[in-house]
Order: structure tokens, then C-alpha cells, then sequence
């Protein structure tokens, strides 16, 4: 089964066969264009190619209802012609393909799915039940929230008006609440009973305390509706675009078994919708993507960190996500305060940016205040000993970590081991490979682009 997205941003393309996802890449990966909403024919057919059993071609959302709701909202988009890169044999709603993304990945046999976003068709927010029945997933749609009341919507105007990019840089706007105090939090709540299609004028204060602001109402509201989620479930599987929030996520995680796919966007949407018509589980991994194919030596690797502070790393397949989970990562020395600038000036990124630490798991616990384990960069803890390692901290003490596990399919598991055994310190810090505002290096001749570019030795 293939599945894809295509047409809004961040086009993808899944396919799915005997019990596994065989193939799965981000179309800016190929086509070189962030946040592509066409999806390249090149990415179509290397999924096309992975499957061997079927011809259903799954899309993540249904136009006809989209464009119904657009035109009834005044946009002008109702007008565009539809132009997708296949033809698909089967059309499923938005918020379904987010459930499905999110329930067939996880390891429970019943589930509440709650999905959070800018917008599907109509729905802004829903909730689903999902349970295993006779092998095959079954879901029902138990509650929703309908435009214009959205809090994806609300959330990106929030960033627009705050001078970021909307539907990218909201994590930028996420991090700039750590600076911030709540203190806007009335007049930041009354905002999202508005339709924030068009962006938000009447708002006075300084970004930061915005930000702040919008963190506390966002928790409130995503609370609101998990207590809701609860009611039919404590296993709970989320996903649409607010569930990259990793403040947030920290806090859902402790109201009950929580699981979120860690592409849980539209992108994301792209595996749901190949994940419905198959209707049974899969095992998840997140490498799913172009394969680099090379022989790698982690003792070569750190001792070039050890030289030089920093290196790439360009190996196996792509991370299908917005974190590099070691595949397609730069590395660096998280025990000096330098480093994070340095590191910064490379990437072209704001100064108060924090990086992430990635740790031997069975050491997570020596280090930041947090459960056994957080694989894929979704939580954020509190560190424990912030004078080792303040690279990776960000100005409240705090780290979006990655435990990296003994059964990791990454070579970053073997780099971490032996920087371990040099330098005593299980962390490095681990940023995507690319610069802002560029996809991350997919193939090698991206891997050779971007070491000849930035003067970083790419491994
Ligand atoms: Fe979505």
C-alpha cells in the first residue's frame, strides 16, 4: 500500500508491506525545497517501486470536502485546480490518516487517537477510538473541533504576528517561551474563539511574554482535551502538527500511556493514509528513507570530534521526521559552553537556540530528571548536572533528549559508546545536517555539498 500528502506543505510518501513500513521520505528531501508541497515524481516512484503486493494509492485527506470548506470560508484556494503527483485509488479524512499514523505505529491493542492541527477538511481537533478487531484497526470518531476554532491556526498566527514563519517555525516560537512570563494570558485566550486565518493584529507585548503566554493556555486547552481522551482510553496515541510541541508533550505524557509517531504532521499523514486500506500494525522505525550506503568507523568519527569538536554524519537511511536521530546528524562537543555557538554560527540560527543531547539510555537517569526513556526528541527534562554538559541545555536547564538504546539501528549508538570510553561523558550533542532553512543532506552528493560548503568533514 502507498500513501501519500501532497498539495498543502511538507508532501510525503509511505508504503507499506508484510507487517513493516518499507519506504517512507519527506519530498523536500529529493526536491531540495523545505516544507515542499509537491511531491517529486522521483520519491513517487522509488515508493511505487517498494511495492510489490498492491495498487492502492492512498491520500491523506478528501479535496472535494476540503474545497467545500474553503469556499464556504471565502478562501480563495477553493479555486486552484487539484494537481497531484499520482492518482489515488483511496481518499481518507485528514484527521483519520493523523489517527492512523498514530495508532497503527504504537504497541496497543485499543487506544484513544487525539489529533491537533491547523485544519483537515473542517476538523481542527478530534478525538477517535481505535481498537484491534479480528487483526484489522478500527476507528470512531467520538468528539471534535470544527473551523475556524483551531489551535494549530491560532498557534502559527501566534508565530506570524511574533515575525516567524508560520507552518515552520513554530518550535522557534516554542523556545522563545522559556524567556517569556505569562502575562498576556487573557487576551492570548481570547484569540482563539477568532478565525486566525488571516493573522492576529490587535496584540501588544513583547514576543517573549507572548509566547509564554500562548504555552499556558496551550497546555491548558490540550489538557482540556485529553481529560476528554481519557474517558475512552488511558493508552493514548497523538498526532497532528501540535504534537511537535515537546513542552506540552512533557506534561501530556505524565496524564497517561502516551504514544506520538514521531512525524506526527502532515507528513506524517502520508503513512496513516497508506496504514487505513492495510488496516493492520507495523513495526515502527524512524529510518525509513534514502540509503547511505557506506562503511563507517566510529572510532574515526570521535576521533575527529575530539580534534575538531564537530562532525557530520551522513549513514544508512533518513530519519522520516524533523529530527536527526543520528543518520543524518552533526555532532558536537556538549561539554563546552563554545560549542553552542559555534554550532549555531555553522546552522545560520538564532543565538538563544538550544541543541539536543543524545545519551546512552541506560545513563539518562544520571543526568536529567526523567522515565527510563525518550527515543525520538518529543519531551523535554530537566537536567541534573548542567555544568557538564551546557551545550545542550537550553536557558531553563532544560533538554529535548534522546536515549539512544542498545538495540538502535543507528551507527550513532556505537559513536556515543566510544566518545564514552574517550571522554568519560555519554552525551553529544546531535543536530540535523543541514543549514536553516535547507532540507537536511538526504544522498551523498548532498553529504559532499554540504562538507564543501561548511569546511565540516561529513563521515
Ligand atoms: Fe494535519
Amino acid at each position: 500500500m502507498i500513501g501519500f500528502s501532497e498539495g498543502f506543505h511538507d508532501s510525503a510518501v509511505a508504503c507499506v508491506r508484510d507487517g513493516y513500513i518499507v519506504f517512507a521520505t519527506h519530498g523536500e528531501r529529493i526536491s531540495r525545497q523545505k516544507h515542499d508541497k509537491r511531491l517529486p515524481l522521483e520519491a513517487a516512484a522509488i515508493a511505487q517501486a517498494s511495492n510489490l503486493t498492491d495498487n492502492v494509492i492512498s491520500f491523506y485527506e478528501r479535496p472535494l470536502k476540503k474545497k467545500i470548506r474553503q469556499y464556504f470560508a471565502g478562501q480563495k484556494a477553493w479555486r486552484q485546480p487539484r494537481d497531484l503527483c499520482m492518482k489515488p485509488t483511496h481518499y481518507c479524512e485528514h484527521h483519520m490518516s493523523h489517527a492512523a499514523a498514530a495508532f497503527q505505529t504504537s504497541v496497543f491493542e485499543e487506544a484513544a487517537c487525539v489529533v491537533v492541527d491547523s485544519i483537515g477538511e473542517f476538523d481542527c481537533s478530534s478525538i477517535w477510538t481505535a481498537k484491534m478487531v479480528n487483526g484489522k484497526a478500527e476507528y470512531k470518531k467520538v468528539w471534535n473541533m470544527e473551523y475556524p476554532k483551531s489551535i494549530g491556526l491560532w498557534y502559527s498566527a501566534l508565530t506570524k504576528w511574533a515575525g516567524l514563519k508560520p507552518l515552520d517555525e513554530e518550535y522557534i516560537f516554542m523556545g522563545m517561551a522559556a524567556y517569556g512570563k505569562p502575562t498576556h494570558v487573557d487576551e492570548v485566550h481570547a484569540l482563539l474563539d477568532k478565525n486566525n486565518h488571516r493573522g492576529i493584529k490587535d496584540l501588544h507585548g513583547a514576543p517573549h511574554d507572548i509566547a509564554k503566554s500562548a504555552e499556558v493556555i496551550l497546555e491548558y486547552e490540550l489538557m482540556n482535551i485529553f481529560n476528554i481522551a481519557k474517558t475512552y482510553s488511558n493508552n493514548i496515541c497523538y498526532g497532528g502538527g501540535v504534537a511537535l510541541n515537546c513542552v506540552i508533550n512533557t506534561k501530556l505524557r505524565e496524564m497517561c500511556n502516551l504514544w506520538i509517531m514521531p512525524n506526527p504532521g502532515d507528513a506524517g499523514g502520508a503513512l496513516g493514509a497508506a496504514l487505513i486500506p492495510y488496516g493492520k500494525k507495523v513495526q515502527f522505525t524512524p529510518y525509513l528513507g534514502y540509503n547511505i550506503k557506506r562503511p563507517i568507523d566510529p572510532n574515526e568519527i570521535v576521533a575527529k570530534l575530539l580534534s575538531e569538536g564537530i562532525v557530520g554524519v551522513a549513514s544508512g537511511r533518513a530519519e522520516f521526521g524533523p529530527r536527526a536521530l543520528g543518520n543524518r546528524s552533526l555532532l558536537a562537543d556538549p561539554r563546552k559552553i563554545s560549542t553552542k555557538s559555534h554550532v549555531n554560527s555553522i546552522k545560520r540560527r538564532q543565538k538563544f537556540r538550544p541543541f539536543a543531547p543524545a545519551i546512552l539510555e541506560e545513563y539518562a537517569n544520571d543526568y536529567f530528571e526523567m522515565p527510563s526513556h525518550s527515543r525520538y526528541m518529543q519531551y523535554v527534562y530537566q537536567c541534573k548536572r548542567p555544568h557538564d554538559i551546557p551545550a545542550v541545555l537550553h536557558v531553563d536547564n532544560t533538554a529535548r533528549v534522546q536515549t539512544v538504546p542498545e538495540t538502535s539501528e543507528s551507527i550513532l549508538r556505537e559513536i556515543l559508546e566510544v566518545w564514552y570510553e574517550h571522554t568519560g561523558c555519554p552525551v553529544l550533542l546531535n543536530t540535523s545536517l543541514n543549514v536553516r532553512g535547507k532540507p537536511m543532506v538526504n544522498d551523498i552528493c548532498d553529504a559532499l555539498n554540504f562538507s564543501a560548503k561548511y569546511h565540516i568533514d561529513v563521515y
